[in-house]
């Protein structure tokens, strides 16, 4: 008999059918008589329970089903005699998969820290937060590329080792085959680059951007979705060595385009994670609201399956970056020097900023543009005040920043001048500049951090439970 999943046999109406299924056992309960196996295969958050009369079976084998246990179990699906599931199947057959040993193995059926898990990420996906999380993250994943083939967008691989630093940040990890303890060195004793692998120097990418402009110059509107790389030694709960990011870039497109696609976009993400993963988001909102309830009241925040319809159902609202700092500067918290870092026309932004304008003045996602060109990339389009930029950053409750983007500068003049004062090599960037030389348009484009997005729409607090293994400093385990 074929295997079914889970997920199938408690959604739809099996009751009087035969069946066979696979999957690891969350809990065993029972009694002397008779022994009920909830058994979980990944493919929904609920179980099934197997109901075990244990005169039918080996005791040796009954008491070899312990929590972590793979299992086969053959038969008769029923109406359940007990609340909490519709179907439940009574036992013919039952197969040993593989042991879990109750004295080692580390998830038992009780509530563990998320520290510890991290510790185990491993097996962490063996919990329902994790398999919750997990299936979001999925589900996000294919929505993107729904919503872009629906669009008429083209998904473009852009290179993970290249040669440039597209954001200029210099947090680029290195990607070599010299030897670090005996490197050639030229006659000057610098190191011999020519002799690498790739005859220069080359690290992981930190953005797929300057590579997706020259497919948006072409194929109108393209995107990229994989992962990104940046040595920034942030240990915060919203930072990763690496990361996966969506960056769309689209011809013919000016700012205020870009920010309708980035809203259609995030809207569109979390209207289908509401319509497809709602079991995954009924178990994560109650898993977080039994977590609030130890927090102080007005510390509180708003639930998960609110949080997301509040956003799903109101406008972005959308300033620009000076009008932002002046709020920041009437704000309380900057009167009562409550803000850890200045607020100053010029500075950037930090998390608290964000935070403050979007959870506290607006309680609204929040689209800033215009920033000052100082604390900008040198791609971006220079406004004709010249002290701005077409930039765009959308920021989300809880989150802070979570796409950054922006129109990009396609006079080759402006942009040759940007790249000089910044010191970016435009030799080595000649490639790039040549979209500007041939043909040149309007374009603009962004990126979305995909964790962060992840993190928002599962209500997690640390970015580094909604990736399968986390890359931090001094963190690469698994
Ligand atoms: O604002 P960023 O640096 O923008 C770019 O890389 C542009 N090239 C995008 C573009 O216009 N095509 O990064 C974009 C987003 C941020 O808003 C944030 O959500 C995420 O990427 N991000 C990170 N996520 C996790 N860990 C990090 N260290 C991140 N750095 C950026
Ligand atoms: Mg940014």
């Amino acid at each position: 008999m074929e295997r079914q999943k889970i997920k199938d046999i408690l959604t739809t109406d099996k009751t009087g059918e035969k069946s066979v299924v696979k999957g690891w056992v969350k809990t065993k309960r029972g009694s002397k008589n008779v022994n009920f196996i909830a058994l979980n295969d990944g493919s929904t958050i609920h179980n099934l329970q197997v109901v075990a009369d244990t005169a039918k079976f080996d005791e040796e084998l009954l008491n070899q089903i312990t929590t972590g246990a793979a299992i086969s179990a053959e038969g008769l699906l029923e109406e359940s005699q007990g609340s909490g599931q519709k179907v439940e199947m009574l036992a013919e057959k039952i197969e040993l998969l593989g042991v879990a040993d109750p004295e080692k193995f580390p998830i038992q059926p009780k509530k563990h820290s998320l520290e510890f898990l991290r510790e185990n990420a491993h097996l962490r996906f063996r919990t329902n937060t994790f398999g919750a999380v997990f299936r979001i993250r999925h589900a996000m994943a294919f929505a993107i590329h729904k919503f872009f083939n629906e669009k008429g967008f083209y998904y473009l691989h852009t290179p993970i080792v290249t040669a440039s630093d597209a954001e200029g940040a210099g947090q680029m990890f290195r990607v070599t085959t010299l030897d670090a303890i005996n490197p050639p060195l030229t006659e000057n004793g610098q190191l011999d680059l020519s002799k690498d692998f790739f005859g220069k120097a080359t690290n992981l990418t930190v953005s797929g951007q300057l590579e997706g402009e020259l497919g948006a110059l072409a194929l109108g509107e393209i995107y990229t979705f994989g992962p990104t790389f940046r040595a920034e030694n942030s240990n915060t709960t919203r930072h990763l060595a690496e990361f996966w990011m969506i960056e769309p870039e689209m011809a013919f497109y000016n700012l205020k385009d870009n920010m309708d696609l980035a809203e259609e976009f995030t809207k569109y993400l979390i209207k289908y994670a509401l319509e497809n993963c709602k079991d995954d988001l009924e178990f994560l909102a109650n898993r977080l609201k039994q977590e609030e309830k130890n927090k102080p009241q007005d510390q509180r925040s708003m639930e998960l399956i609110d949080k997301l319809e509040f956003v799903l159902n109101n406008d972005f609202i959308r300033i620009t970056y000076t009008e932002a700092i002046d709020i920041l500067k009437r704000s309380k918290p900057y009167k009562k020097k409550k803000f850890q870092y200045p607020v100053d026309w010029g500075v950037d932004l930090q998390s608290e900023h964000e935070r403050y304008l979007v959870e506290k003045h607006f309680k609204c996602p929040v689209i800033l543009t215009d920033y000052p060109k100082e604390i900008k990339a040198f791609y971006m389009k220079q406004n004709d005040d010249n002290k701005t930029v077409g930039a765009m950053d959308v920021l989300f409750p809880q989150i802070g920043e979570i796409i950054g983007g922006s129109q990009r500068e396609e006079s080759l003049e402006k942009l040759e001048a940007r790249m000089k004062e910044m010191d970016v090599p435009a030799e080595e960037l000649w490639w790039y500049l040549d979209t500007r030389r041939f043909g040149t348009v309007v374009h603009s484009g962004f990126g979305l951090g995909f964790e962060r997005f992840v993190l928002f729409v599962t209500g997690m607090g640390n970015i580094r439970d909604v990736i399968a293994f986390p890359r931090t400093p001094k963190n690469a385990e698994f």
